[in-house]
Parts: C-alpha cells; structure tokens; sequence
C-alpha cells in the first residue's frame, strides 16, 4: 500500500468518526436493490396526502396538516402554481397565503415529510395548469417545449424557486424529500425530449446531485414512453378503479426496480360546471389504498383535502368545461376541513400497515347560519366603467385578447357601435367560436344576450345605426390539460353583425377587484328608467349588503356558506376577499365556502356581488344567505357530463 493511500484511508477514517460522532447527517435516496427509499440508512415507504396551500387560508394550514398527520400520514404532496407567485413578469409573491416557505416549516413541524412539484406546469385543476397566462405574449410560444422564450422564462422564474427551495430538502435539514420534474408530460402532444432534459438539468444545478427527482404519468407504457427521462425516477398515478398489477406493470416499464409510487391515488374526482357532481365511495378507495399498502406501494392520496378555487383560479378542459369554485374533489377531507367517513376510513387502512399517532384528532370546525342578508342594488358595470378601467380605455379596429390589453383575470368590455340599421332582429355572431369565454350583450344599455363558447355563438339583436354594442366578457378560467392550454381570453376572434365584421372598438380593462377592495363603486344612479329587456335578462351590476357577527355566541366568527337564491351567475366577495364564482343556475355547486379568518368581529362585514345576468332586487329575492350546510351535488340537466373527463384512459 503506498504512502498515499495509506493516508487516504486514514483521512477517509477519520471523516467516518467524525460523522458518526455527529450522528448520520440525512439521508434520502432509492434503493434499487429492495425496491424501496431509503430514509437515513432505512428502508421506508410514504404514505403521503395532496393539499395545496394555494387552495387554503393560511390560517388553515396548521389545522388541515394536522389532520393529515393524526390520519397516519407521513408526508404531504404539493404543488406550487407558477402563476399565483409570479403574476406578472419578474414580480414574485411569496407573502401571506402565498408563503410557500412558511408552508413548509409548518409541515415540518408537525412531522410531514414533503413532496414538492414545482412544474413548470401543474395541471391541477387550476388557470393554465399553473402556467403564467403572459407567456402568451408570444402568440406563438409552444409551452412545455424547448421554444425558447418559454425556456427562458422557465429558467428565471426556477432561478428564483429552487434556490429558495434548497434549503428545506430532506438531506439539507428540511422535509422535502422528493422533487417532481414538469407534470404528466407523457400526456402532452409535444413529446420533447430536450425539455425534460434541460429541465433535469436544471433541477440538479440549483438542488444539487442528491436530491431524489421523479416523473409522474398515466399507468400506460404510452404515457412512459414521453414523460419518463434516465435521471428522474419514473412513478404512475392511477385511482381506486385501476387494475393495480397491471398499474405497476406499467411502471416496470420504465423503473424495471425501485420502489413502486403511484404519485396520485384518486380519493375523488374533480367537477365541472354543468355536469354531476363526481363522488368515489370509500370503500372503493380503502379497498384499492389497502391493495397498495400490502404489496409495499408507496402511495400519495390525491387530494386528501381538496380545498377551494377563490378569486378566478379555477382552470377548466377542452373541449371548454370550465370547474367550479369548490375543489372539494370528495376528498377525506372536505373542502371545509371537515372530517369525513372517508377520512376514517383511510385510517382505519393505513393502522393495517403502519403506526398512527395516537390523541385527538383536531374536530371539525363549527359552521355558523349568520341567517339573510338584504342586498342593494350598485351601480352597473356600464355605469361604473369609467370607475373600473384605471388604465382608460384602448381603441383598435379589430377585437384585442386579454393578453394583447395585459390584462389577467376577471373581465374586459368590449364596445362598439352599431354601423347599421337593425330593424329586424340581425345575428351578431361569433362564428370562429372566439367568445372566451362568456359574453354579456347590450344594446343602448338593455341586455339582449349571453353569448358562450362552443354553445352559444350568436344572438339576434335590434337598433339603430349609431346604437352602442356593449360585450362584457368573461375569462372563465384558462384550459389546464392538453393541447389546447394556449387559452388566450376575450374576444379572440372578430364578431359579425349580420355578414360584415365589427369594427372600431374601444376596449376597457376592468379592475374589478381593487374598486370592490377599496369601496369605489357607487350606488345606482336614483331616477332610471330603463327599458324593459326583451329576454327577461338585466345588465351585470353590482350589488352590496353586510352583516354584523352576533355579540355574546362564544367562538365566533365561525366558518360558513353562503348561498344566492334567486341569482344565476357571477363573482362574490366578503370584506374585498374574492370567494369566486357561482353559478346556482348551472351547478353542480350552490354554496361557496367562507372561512372565518375572512370575517370580522369589529365591523361589519361587506358583501359585494356582481350578478351578470338577471336583477334579483327587481324582486323580493335581493338577499344572500349565510348557511351551515355546503351543496356541491344539485343536479343539473341541460348539460351532457364529460363523460371522456372522468377517466383518464389509462393502459
Ligand atoms: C435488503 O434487504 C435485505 C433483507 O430483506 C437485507 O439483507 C439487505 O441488507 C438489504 N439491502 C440493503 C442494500 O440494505
Ligand atoms: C390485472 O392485470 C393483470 C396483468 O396485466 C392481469 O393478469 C389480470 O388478469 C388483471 N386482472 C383483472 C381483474 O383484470
Ligand atoms: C337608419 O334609419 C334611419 C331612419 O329610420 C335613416 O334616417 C338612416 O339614414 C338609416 N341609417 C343607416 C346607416 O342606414
Ligand atoms: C334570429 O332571428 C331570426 C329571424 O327572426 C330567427 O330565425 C333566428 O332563429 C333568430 N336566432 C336566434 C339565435 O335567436
Ligand atoms: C379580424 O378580421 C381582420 C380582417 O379580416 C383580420 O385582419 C384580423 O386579424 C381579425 N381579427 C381577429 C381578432 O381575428
Ligand atoms: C365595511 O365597509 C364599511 C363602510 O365602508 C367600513 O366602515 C367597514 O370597516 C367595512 N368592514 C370591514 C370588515 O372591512
Ligand atoms: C347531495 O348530497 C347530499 C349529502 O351528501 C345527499 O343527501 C343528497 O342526496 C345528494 N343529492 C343528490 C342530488 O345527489
């Protein structure tokens, strides 16, 4: 042995006392050799649950880990949308419901493990399957591809994350113990190799050479065969109605070892306006999540607490089906936090194969009937237009998108005149289906339609020359899976009237939310006479009410609901906070979740709505009603399910 060796193996010597004198410093990787993780040295395996901290009040958090934790959980999966922390370029958030690090050091503290999946793209359930709605600046850009404008962007914005990122990684003291790279990029038409490897590569360079990285795809060697990369351990997602061999027989394919992972367990299923209310039965669940556990599998419940899409976060599928504002997903826990007889269920399995923490589990919390309150009627957007566009207005002969007027969310007013006579009732159209994604019609101020995209693409209207053409129109949440997630908003293609093209428009870009924030809109002008509509429909309008929290009931304010008899669609706030849409006139969903950390004990609270399509304080319906008991599931016919959106066609 030479001299240098011989000092190699001295100094090796040495560094090994000295870490077993500090004790192992963390470890996480996959052994390939027992099909498992290894945790410090230890075989393990997760059993993991879905929240999304972007779905939850913050000051919910700890009460919903919680809950996860005393379900026998040992980690948690998140996502982090892209878009709700970088809403426009280069300006990140990270502060109040957005702290992503306090998230994590709360998870920690309560003992969960985490599994972060960071994207770039998300899917989810939510706008743009996380993915910033001003990429498309560049009309063109192919998302989810080497097209380099978006590797750009791509590299700033996880130039900002991952750093921050690093220092919670399992093996840096933190709980991350896994990193999901991109999101069922097998699905994706692209199939683009050198996208996933320079996202792979970019992982490691800002988390380092020890981090664990995996792929999550459909269970079909098809989905593998874009979606899985040498480097990143593949997994599979597949629910309770899954062939579970044939399942992990798919994830051989790619991982002929290592542990099995399905990295999304349907609990439930998401909704879409229109459609039933998807339910899962928990036996159907326990029985599957039971199967796993017994042959080893690693499993993460999706979602074990679904949580709701407030403000206008919600994404929707192709062909256009837009989801609802409760993400409730039928989850062990519901929307509200609330324990379930899923949940008990789940646990009841996991205690077959795995110790649960013994004490109380945090109850359910209570929901408080604050009872009706009387609603008045505001202006209307047309009256209040001068009020909500802060950036005036922009003239342009052709129709511009959102993107074009830099606008994200919510809506923008689209007006015109009417460059002929129409005496007899003439067709204004959208041929090219380019309303996205509702429009609200008017002539001279008397609403004459809705328009929807692929359902209603024309509407007769009458007027003189000269009359003013009003179109509100409505981003209803950006595509979030396939092909077609370039959503671009608003008018996206020209309307006709009659034959001809509608020209010289002036568009307004309403910042709906900071006017209802800072109390800017106006009660309604007092002596109106508005003409009758000829389509039983009234012109979107504001309305406002409030309610004290009653003095001398202990533990208030508490959780509520709120419900809108009498009203059929449009967006609700609660002292400035977007609660998000509702639709009673379509459902599924009837009620809207309101957290307690929303409401206040020291004035009262103010409810704003902007109701689009009728006037319910034309009639003795002008209340909003505070209820206990949330409705997800009333039925609704008019509308065929998406029957294709149920499944994912696996295998
Ligand atoms: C794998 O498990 C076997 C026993 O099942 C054990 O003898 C062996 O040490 C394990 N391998 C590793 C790499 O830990
Ligand atoms: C499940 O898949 C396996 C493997 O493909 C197959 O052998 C088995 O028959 C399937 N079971 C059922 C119930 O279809
Ligand atoms: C519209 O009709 C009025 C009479 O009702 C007529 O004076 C006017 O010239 C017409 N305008 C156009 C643009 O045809
Ligand atoms: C528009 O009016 C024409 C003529 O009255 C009628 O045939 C047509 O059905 C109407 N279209 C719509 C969408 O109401
Ligand atoms: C509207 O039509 C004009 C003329 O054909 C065309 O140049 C323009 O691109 C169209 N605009 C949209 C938004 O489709
Ligand atoms: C509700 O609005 C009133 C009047 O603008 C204001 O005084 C009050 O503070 C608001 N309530 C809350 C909880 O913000
Ligand atoms: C909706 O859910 C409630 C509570 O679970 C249930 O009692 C009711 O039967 C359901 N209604 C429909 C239409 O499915």
């Amino acid at each position: 042995m030479s001299a240098f060796r011989l000092n190699t193996v001295i100094l090796m010597l040495m560094l090994l006392l000295f870490e077993l004198s500090l004790g192992e410093s963390p470890s996480f990787s996959v052994d390939y050799e027992n099909n498992s993780f290894r945790k410090d040295g230890e075989q393990f395996r997760y059993i993991s649950g879905s929240i999304h901290y972007s779905r939850i009040p913050r000051a919910y958090w700890r009460d919903r880990l919680l809950k996860m934790y005393m379900a026998g959980l040992n980690a948690i999966q998140t996502y982090v949308p892209w878009n709700y922390h970088e809403e426009s370029p280069g300006r990140y958030d990270f502060s109040g419901d957005k702290d992503l690090e306090g998230f994590l050091k709360l998870a920690q503290e309560i003992g969960l493990l985490v599994i972060l999946r960071p994207g770039p793209y998300i899917c989810a359930e939510w706008d743009m399957g996380g993915l910033p709605a001003w990429l498309l600046n560049k009309k063109n850009i192919v998302l989810r591809s080497s097209d380099p404008d978006y590797i750009a962007a791509v590299d700033k914005w996880m130039g900002k994350l991952l750093p921050m990122m690093k220092p919670y990684l399992y093996q840096n003291g933190g709980s991350i113990i896994t990193v999901q790279v991109e999101n069922e990029y097998g699905s994706y038409f692209a199939c683009d190799f050198n996208y996933m490897r320079h996202l792979s590569k970019l992982f490691r360079a800002h988390l380092g050479d020890e981090v664990v990285l995996f792929t999550t795809d459909g269970a079909g060697v098809n989905y593998l065969k874009c979606g899985s990369m040498q480097g990143l351990y593949a997994t599979v997602d597949f629910g309770p109605g899954a062939n579970i061999t044939a399942a992990f027989q798919a994830q051989r394919y790619a991982e002929p070892k290592g542990p099995l992972v399905n990295s999304e367990f349907y609990t439930g299923w998401l909704d879409h306006w229109g459609s039933r209310h998807s339910v899962v039965s928990s036996a159907a669940v326990a029985k599957s999540l039971s199967h796993m556990l017994a042959i080893g599998a690693n499993v993460n419940m999706y979602m074990f607490i679904g949580g709701s899409n407030f403000g206008y976060w919600n994404g929707a599928n192709s062909p256009y089906a837009a989801q609802p504002t409760s993400y409730d997903y039928d989850a062990p826990l519901s929307e509200a936090g609330d324990l379930t007889e899923k949940y008990f269920a789940i646990r009841d399995v996991i205690r077959m194969y795995s110790k649960v923490p013994e004490g109380p589990i945090p109850p359910t919390t209570p929901k408080y009937a604050y009872g009706s309150v009387k609603m008045k009627k505001l202006q209307t957007v047309l009256d209040a237009t001068e009020t909500l566009s802060f950036s005036g207005p922009v003239k342009s002969t052709y129709p511009q998108t959102f993107t074009d007027l830099n606008q994200g969310f919510g809506f923008v007013l689209y007006r015109t005149k009417l460059p002929v006579n129409c005496s007899q009732p003439t067709p204004l159209s959208s041929p090219l289906n380019g309303i996205h994604d509702r429009a609200y019609v008017s002539v001279d101020r008397v609403a004459v339609g809705v328009l929807e995209r692929n359902k209603v693409l024309s509407v007769n209207v009458t007027g003189k020359a000269g009359s003013q053409l009003d179109i509100l129109v409505e981003n209803m949440g950006r595509i979030n899976y396939g092909r077609d997630i370039n959503d671009f908003k608003g008018l996206v293609s020209n309307v006709t009237l009659g034959k001809d093209s509608l020209t010289h428009w002036t568009m307004y870009s309403l910042s709906i939310d900071e006017a209802v924030r800072n109390g800017l809109l106006g009660e309604e002008p007092p002596t109106r006479t508005d003409q009758a509509s000829p389509v039983a429909l009234s012109p979107p309008a504001f309305y406002k009410g409030s309610f004290i929290i009653p003095y001398g009931i202990p533990d208030l304010p508490q959780d509520t609901y709120v419900k809108l008899p009498g009203w059929k669609k449009g967006q609700i706030w609660i002292n400035g906070f977007n609660l998000g849409r509702y639709w009673p006139a379509r459902g599924p969903q009837v009620t809207l979740f309101v957290p307690a950390s929303i409401l206040s004990t020291a004035a009262p609270n103010n409810v704003t709505v902007l109701e689009l399509e009728v006037d319910p304080c034309s009639s003795q319906l002008c209340t909003v009603e505070f209820t206990t008991t949330p409705v997800l599931n009333a039925t609704v016919s008019e509308h065929k399910p998406h029957r294709r959106l149920f499944s994912k066609d696996f295998l």
